[in-house]
């Protein structure tokens, strides 16, 4: 950041800034929208569910905050000063953390070794990581977070995440999130995966950390997930934002309304 916009920025500021500030971010792949003018704050312990239909620019919302795209335009705010968040790691290193619905974590390693991959910049370089890393020390501090979190996974110092089941995964990707991020968890379709009862469990633990104060923004296709554990919902529709509610004051039906551009900007529907 240039001085000179920070005390642009700072003057701007009356009361605590929001956690983080999306200013009219747009992104354009070759000439698709997929992103087209969008802003909103996320204040600290929001829980926003991201919604709208295939397409609307959920998964680029996602990318953009988590450092995996650039805006094409736009700007975004951490705390009230203007920040740059790709790559990845940088992203990380603000406190966002991500998880993805298909589960991402290293099939050959255990649950404890997932906890620091892709973390090696905090523990020396690439493949010495392990050796690098004291494995006890590694595994104690996987268990206790899990354990803070009240999640138990049997054998998480030796079965490999390949044979635990999809739930079990899913949740230490967010413990895993939630224990590295500090200041948002982005959660894109956590239960798309997952059966009834291994969903049940993960939206469980995404309210348990609600209630510690983590900040989350998850997306999901399921209305009753985002009202299970939601306070605010947002809805995308070709690339743009269409409603920003609190769930407490909509309804699902208008939530759908806004989905399916039955409800919303006019000039959507002349498109
Ligand atoms: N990497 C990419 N390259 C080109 N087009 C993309 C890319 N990612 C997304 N898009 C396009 O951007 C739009 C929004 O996609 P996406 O954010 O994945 O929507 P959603 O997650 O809401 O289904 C779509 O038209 C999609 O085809
Ligand atoms: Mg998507």
């Amino acid at each position: 950041m240039q001085p000179d916009e920070r005390n642009t920025i700072d003057r701007g500021l009356t009361t605590a800034a929001p956690l983080v500030t999306l200013r009219n971010v747009s992104k354009l792949f070759g000439g698709v929208h997929a992103l087209d003018d969008v802003s909103f704050e996320l204040r600290r312990g929001d829980v926003v569910g991201l919604v709208g239909d295939n397409g609307a620019g959920k998964s680029t919302l996602v990318k953009i905050l988590s450092g995996v795209f650039g805006p094409s335009s736009g700007e975004i705010l951490i705390e009230g000063e203007r920040e740059t968040l790709t790559p990845p790691a940088r992203a990380q290193r603000h406190g966002i953390e991500t998880v993805y619905q298909d589960l991402a974590l290293v099939s050959s390693f255990t649950v404890a070794e997932n906890f620091f991959v892709g973390r090696e910049r905090s523990w020396g370089r690439g493949p010495k990581l392990f050796q690098i890393m004291n494995r006890r020390s590694m595994t104690s501090t996987a268990a206790s977070a899990l354990e803070s979190l009240n999640i138990s996974i049997p054998h998480l110092k030796n079965r490999p995440v390949e044979r635990m089941s999809g739930g079990q995964r899913q949740m230490a990707a967010i413990a895993r999130g939630a224990f590295w991020g500090e200041r948002l968890l982005l959660l894109d379709e956590p239960t798309a995966a997952l059966g009834v009862r291994e969903s049940r469990e993960v939206l469980e633990l995404v309210s348990q950390l609600s209630q510690r104060g983590l900040t989350m923004l998850m997306v999901t296709h399921n209305l009753e997930h985002l009202w299970s554990v939601c306070n605010r919902v947002i809805v995308m529709r070709r690339g743009r934002k269409v409603a920003d509610l609190m769930s407490s004051e909509t309804t699902m039906d208008e939530v759908v309304a806004y989905i399916t551009g039955a409800k919303g900007p006019e000039t959507l529907s002349s498109e």
